[in-house]
């Protein structure tokens, strides 16, 4: 194998002004025409770097945050974040600048991956990437993170089904048919469509399937579908000039206002033609949500599967959201807004945050009972092995005052095949005022009294908690607060089954534990 590398480190930038032709019907630049440019740019950072000709290998799950209209200006800015052996990720940023406020907003952040293919040679070995800034020490850990989540994602995704085939009752009574909304279509691939090599342009690919998914989504909705997101794909084989392409898409699921449609590409040249042997070079599964005239969100009608391969795509869909949310929570550095809502039950919310080493996970839970009640509840740690699995046993060591408390708890094994124990300091706080809420906070102190054991792992709370909000006298808002270390990241992205699950069932159980003594003690008073 050759060694090959970009003499110099470089950022590759693409502007492009939105014309009419780039747009749909409402003006906006159409999602298709987006990801052409974005695949354009980030393939020819991967080429700056390499040196040599490369392809779109995948690309990471791409959000779209804003759309972009007519006369706006699109920036998109693509570096390679780490070059692997012969692969690369190419991290993609866009921008919208509307020219008359000069108002600049993010538009997406994506992650593709790209693999040097010299024509006519052997692979190449890359070089490493220079890292010059903060960022690019920032970026370049995350892509280790992100590329073993990448190459782990098909796994998961198994796993997860598996797990679902068996927990999963099927109980949408009144869904409707998805059938009328299979569409198929074809496309002969051109010169223009391809790179100097005859090799097809993934962003040209990811062009089609998003129409075809367009017109599929519309067929559900009977309204317009702007895309939100594309799930992470893979390019399992190239396609060429002169292929024939053939899209088959059609809706999978429907979450509140978004639906998952799927699309499935098949190439042949003349002769598979004949033969009817087409090869998969493709599947993506793309998010819409739909709007009325008025821009305002619709909410789409659950849909029943009618057969096999239905009811698998139905749940293949609720696996990936799950995968979805979850990398979000790992992954998305300095993102500091809510993620979509859980799909199992819209009380809960789930926010990120990271900042240096430490990534803050916000849980939000919408709960019907009054807030002092709550918070009596959650802040005697012993309840808690009521309703979170993640406690074997807890104690209380040491009351150092009325409102705090020392516990000594013990936890499953996370890594290796040793159980955890923690000492923590639990100490609750009243509002001054009703706007306030109330405050559970945990962290851990060290005891002389409870050294650490050659039995257990003693680990450590950095700083985690509940906050507690009145929404009215029977209602309040409880917010989960936990904080790790970027140690704890790679745990989480080697085991993200387990924290997806992890993170709504312990959401779920403690909603149904608050709810549930809520009842009791009403029924209590009723007497
Ligand atoms: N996501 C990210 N990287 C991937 C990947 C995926 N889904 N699948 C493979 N790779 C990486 C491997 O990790 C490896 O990286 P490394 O050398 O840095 O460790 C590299 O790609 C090569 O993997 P390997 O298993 O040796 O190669 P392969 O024979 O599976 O080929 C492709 C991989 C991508 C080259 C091949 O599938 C292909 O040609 N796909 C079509 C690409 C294309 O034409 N795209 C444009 C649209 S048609
Ligand atoms: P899977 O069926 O496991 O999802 P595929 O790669 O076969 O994987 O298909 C990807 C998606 O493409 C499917 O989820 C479905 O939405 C769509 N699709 C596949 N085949 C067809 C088809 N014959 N007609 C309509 N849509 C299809």
């Amino acid at each position: 194998m050759e060694a090959r590398g970009a003499a110099e480190r470089g950022d590759v930038r693409m502007c492009q002004t939105v014309f009419p032709a780039h747009a749909d019907h409402r003006g906006e630049l159409s999602a298709g025409q987006l990801l052409k440019w974005m695949d354009a740019t980030a393939c020819l950072a991967a080429e700056k770097h390499a040196g040599v000709s490369c392809v779109t290998a995948s690309v990471d799950d791409i959000q779209f945050e804003e759309a972009a209209r007519v006369g706006q200006i699109i920036t998109i800015k693509s570096k390679v974040n780490r070059a692997f052996k012969t692969s690369m990720e190419v991290g993609i940023k866009v921008t919208v600048q509307d020219v008359l406020t000069n108002v600049e907003k993010t538009v997406s952040v994506a992650y593709a991956t790209y693999v040097a293919k010299p024509v006519g040679r052997g692979k190449i070995e890359l070089e490493p990437v220079k890292l010059l800034s903060t960022e690019d020490h920032l970026e370049h850990s995350l892509a280790i993170e992100r590329r073993r989540i990448r190459l782990g994602y098909e796994q998961l995704f198994q796993n997860l089904m598996q797990e679902s085939n068996k927990e999963d009752t099927f109980e949408e009574e009144h869904g409707v048919s998805t059938d009328l909304t299979h569409v198929q279509s074809i496309e002969l691939v051109q010169p223009p469509h391809a790179n100097h090599h005859g090799n097809t342009f993934g962003g040209q690919i990811m062009a089609w399937m998003e129409t075809v998914a367009s017109i599929s989504a519309s067929c559900l909705c009977h309204s317009y579908p702007v895309l939100k997101s594309v799930n992470m794909f893979k390019f399992w084989g190239p396609s060429v000039v002169g292929d024939h392409l053939v899209f088959n898409a059609i809706v999978n699921n429907t979450f509140q206002n978004s639906v998952d449609v799927g699309v499935r590409v098949e190439a042949y040249n003349c002769e598979e033609w004949i033969k009817n042997q087409p090869r998969h070079i493709n599947s993506a599964f793309l998010i819409f949500n739909a709007v009325n005239d008025s821009g305002e969100l619709l909410t789409l009608p659950r849909i029943k599967p009618t057969t096999q391969d239905g009811m698998r795509r139905y749940l293949g869909a609720i696996a990936r959201r799950r995968i979805q949310l979850i990398r979000k929570c790992i992954l998305s550095a300095k993102v500091d807004k809510p993620s979509d809502l859980w799909e199992k039950s819209n009380q809960i919310k789930i926010w990120t945050h990271e900042e240096g080493a430490m990534l803050s996970l916000k849980v939000e839970m919408q709960v019907k009972i009054p807030s002092h009640l709550a918070f009596s509840l959650l802040s005697d740690f012993t309840l808690r092995l009521q309703w979170d699995k993640h406690f074997l046993t807890c104690k209380v060591l040491q009351a150092v005052n009325e409102d705090d408390k020392i516990y000594y708890v013990t936890s499953p094994p996370m890594t290796g095949h040793k159980p955890r124990d923690f000492v923590v300091l639990v100490s609750q706080r009243q509002p001054f005022k009703p706007s306030e809420p109330y405050i559970v906070a945990v962290k851990s102190v060290t005891l002389t009294s409870m050294p650490p054991s050659s039995d257990y792992q003693r680990s450590e709370i950095l700083c985690a908690g509940f906050q507690i909000y009145s929404d009215s006298d029977s209602s309040c808002t409880v917010c989960y607060f936990n904080q790790v270390t970027s140690g704890v990241m790679t745990y989480f992205a080697a085991n993200l089954t387990g924290l997806s699950k992890s993170i709504e069932d312990t959401a779920l159980e403690c909603m149904k534990f608050l709810e549930m003594n809520n009842s009791k003690l009403k029924l209590k008073t009723d007497f």
